[in-house]
């Protein structure tokens, strides 16, 4: 059954702007994308909104519902009460463009800097030949859709503009990740985690894991396996042993 949805929406450019109110009809198994494209098709045709797949695959039309990182075609409006009002902003860590259009290229500005594969030879046939186990455990971060909502529910960066220079992100430490652990990568690339991407600076709070669309264990399976790599080749007792005696 249809009811009128009241929803407050964040209109405005670089400039600057507010949340304007508007009340939109809705259907029963709708979500907030179908909403704001009837708002735009009735009401407010000048409403800029990042969309592509409508399938929670392209990544395009994150934004922040109720103050929280959410694609808007795969956040049903059943999720909330239909007396509730509905507050939809573009993502907070990135700059706005208009409305609910943010200019993500910190993250690939970001991405420009992860290493590249370097994998061993190829066998005499011609062929790489990996563990099945090792291909899976990489297979998970490839599954990432690129919204960054991970990135702007990290709060090292949310609330820390100045962050931004020395730090990369959660999406940019699923690449090291991949880097680390595939299994023909003949590079080190602990230093660039730590120096390059900032990897330190994470205090694994599990924010980015919980709003993946794509329930990537971002924390577990790739942020902390990467810290304590960090963590071996820093504090290594033989690298450190070395140390102290050629510098003696
Ligand atoms: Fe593609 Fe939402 S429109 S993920």
């Amino acid at each position: 059954m249809g009811y009128d949805l009241n929803m407050k929406v964040w209109r405005g450019d670089e400039s600057g702007g507010d949340l304007a109110d508007y009340v939109v009809p809705v259907e029963e198994g709708e979500v907030v994308l179908d909403a704001l494209h009837r708002l735009q098709a009735t009401q407010a045709g000048d409403l800029a909104v990042r969309w592509n797949c409508k399938a929670g695959k392209c990544g395009s039309c994150s934004a922040e519902i109720n103050g929280k990182p959410r694609l808007t075609c795969m956040t049903r409006l059943s999720l909330f009460e239909p007396d509730e009002t509905i507050t939809v902003t573009p993502l907070r860590t990135f700059p706005v463009v208009r409305d609910l259009v943010t200019d993500v290229s910190y993250n690939y500005e970001k991405a420009k800097k992860v290493p590249a594969l370097s994998p061993e030879p190829r066998q005499p046939d011609g062929t790489y030949r990996m563990q099945q186990e090792d291909v899976e455990r990489g297979q998970e971060f490839r599954k990432c859709i690129e919204c960054f909502l991970c990135q702007s529910v990290c709060h090292v960066i949310r609330d820390h503009e100045d962050n931004k220079e020395a730090f990369s992100g959660p999406r940019l430490f699923l690449r090291y990740a991949e880097l680390e652990m595939h299994p023909l990568e003949t590079g080190d690339h602990r230093e660039a985690a730590k120096a390059e991407a900032g990897v330190g600076l994470c205090n694994i709070t599990k924010c980015c894991t919980e709003v993946c669309p794509e329930s990537i264990k971002i924390t577990d399976n790739a942020i902390i396996p990467v810290k304590e790599r960090v963590v071996d080749r820093s504090y290594d007792p033989l690298v450190w042993l070395g140390s102290k005696i050629f510098r003696r």
